[in-house]
């Protein structure tokens, strides 16, 4: 994987992200969507965070132009008191997954936010998934609840893990 790069996401990677993502909203409950999102609803996405330094977006980008995963940090909740606060997630391509490339995501994602007045980080994880679970945990998040069914996908319910990190 020496030959990728991980960089800022601009809005010209929004149907790469999409192809790294649509799938898990189609196949998998790591992530609660339920319908793809559209090209230009991502473009919009990427261009409303590109000038927020608490909320970043990075993709990894093989040699050959495609994206094969993507990290990002989202505001916890719109509300201002909660500014401090942030959500993180990062999807890799299972063609990528297990060659470090989320680790290597996350460095960048936290590196970025560094200096950007945060506070705590959260992450959502829907178990079972021990590899998101060893990531964050090696990335000094910490298990503080677990809901139980909160929420349903492909007609079951699911709890969902709550994982934070002091910054
Ligand atoms: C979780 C996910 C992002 C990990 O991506 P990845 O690129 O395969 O992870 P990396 O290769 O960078 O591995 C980073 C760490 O994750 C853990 N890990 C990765 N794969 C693992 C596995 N199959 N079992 C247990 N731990 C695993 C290890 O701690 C690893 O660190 P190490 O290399 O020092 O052992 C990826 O599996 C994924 O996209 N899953 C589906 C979507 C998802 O669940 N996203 C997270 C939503 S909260």
């Amino acid at each position: 994987m020496s030959a990728l790069i991980i960089r800022r996401a601009q809005a010209a990677d929004a149907a790469g992200i999409n192809g790294v993502y649509n799938p898990f909203i189609r196949d998998s409950a790591a992530t609660f969507e339920t319908a793809a999102i559209s090209e230009a609803d991502r473009r919009r996405w990427l261009e409303s965070l590109a000038q927020s330094p608490r909320h970043p977006v990075f993709v990894a980008e093989q040699r050959n132009g495609n994206i094969c995963g993507f990290a990002n940090a989202a505001a916890f909740d719109p509300r201002g008191g909660y500014a401090t606060s942030i959500k993180t997630s990062v999807f890799v391509d299972p063609a990528s997954q297990g060659q470090g490339v989320a680790r290597r995501l996350y460095g960048a994602l936290f590196g970025a936010i560094a200096d950007a007045d945060l506070h705590r980080a959260y992450a959502l994880i829907v178990p079972p998934n021990p590899a998101s679970v060893a990531l964050h945990q090696s990335f000094g998040f910490e298990h503080i609840s677990t809901l139980s069914e909160v929420g349903r996908k492909f007609g079951r319910f699911h709890d969902v893990m709550w994982f934070e990190k002091r910054l």
